[in-house]
């Protein structure tokens, strides 16, 4: 793969300029040793073009901002390595997510709504007493939790599900994953009719098709098809009146 002049087809459009219709721009570049799509982005904005618009922050696959569609599938800019693909690379923004410009899209406010619509805090009815020693969770519990934390909010499962792309209010795998990481920690006292509220419906558990999109795409490899499963099962289970009659932990 060494000396390979890769061609870049990249989509442009501003929404701040709507006369310009939407069209695909195309870029050469030589790779370099090492080279990912963040790096390519980069020299492309520096050497040839300084109006493309694409989003990062930390370059390590953790802040989750430079998500976009790589030759046809939703992957971090940061993570993806330019001599896995092939020497055209074809770059679009995620679907779903409001459009900021190009390959830049904001999904700060999508994940505000899910964190809004989850309602993601520990609902409790302690008072915390500073002068009380903090009590202690179980290893694999907080292992559970530690694992669906892990989520970047990069938007990747979101991009690539089917129902997110047709339904404005589905919370997808992200949401799901978010809810069952309340569902497992003991601190949570909100009772299963409480979270049937928040994901019993075709918005959330029950609008997955299961095709697991969102599995494949992951970039942190969250075990989510676990987690869909595990809401579902409760959520069934609570809808068919199998109330668990206080709390839904394992
Ligand atoms: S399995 Fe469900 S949440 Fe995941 S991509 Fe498919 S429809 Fe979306
Ligand atoms: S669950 Fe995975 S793909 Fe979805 S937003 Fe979180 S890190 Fe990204
Ligand atoms: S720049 Fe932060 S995840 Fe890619």
């Amino acid at each position: 793969m060494a000396d390979r002049q890769l061609t870049f087809e990249i989509f442009r459009y501003n929404p701040l300029k709507p006369e310009v219709a939407p069209y695909m721009q195309t870029y050469k570049l030589a790779e370099t040793t090492g080279m990912t799509i963040f790096v390519a982005l980069n020299m492309i904005r520096e050497e040839q073009d300084p109006s493309l618009m694409f989003d990062f922050v930390c370059r390590a696959a953790i802040c989750g901002s430079c998500a976009m569609v790589i030759n046809g599938r939703p992957r971090l800019a940061c993570k993806t390595l330019t001599n896995t693909l092939p020497a055209k690379i074809k770059l679009f923004p995620l679907p779903v997510f409001k459009l900021v410009g190009d390959l830049a899209v904001d999904t700060g406010t999508w994940f505000r709504y899910l964190s809004e619509k989850t309602e993601s805090w520990v609902h409790t009815s302690k008072v915390p007493d500073p002068k009380v020693q903090e009590e202690r969770m179980d290893n694999a519990v907080a292992n559970q939790i530690y694992e669906a934390e892990r989520c970047i909010e990069c938007g990747c499962c979101i991009a690539g599900c089917a129902t997110a792309n047709i339904r404005d209010e589905f919370l997808g795998a992200a949401g799901i994953n978010r809810v069952a990481r309340f569902m497992v920690d003991p601190r949570d006292e909100r009772s299963p009719g409480e979270y049937f509220e928040i994901v019993g419906s075709e918005e959330g558990a029950f609008g997955c098709m299961g095709l697991m999109a969102c599995d494949d795409n992951c970039p942190m490899e969250l075990p989510l098809q676990m987690q869909l499963a595990f809401v579902r099962r409760k959520m069934a289970a609570y809808g068919l009146g199998y109330k668990e009659k206080k709390r839904i932990k394992p």
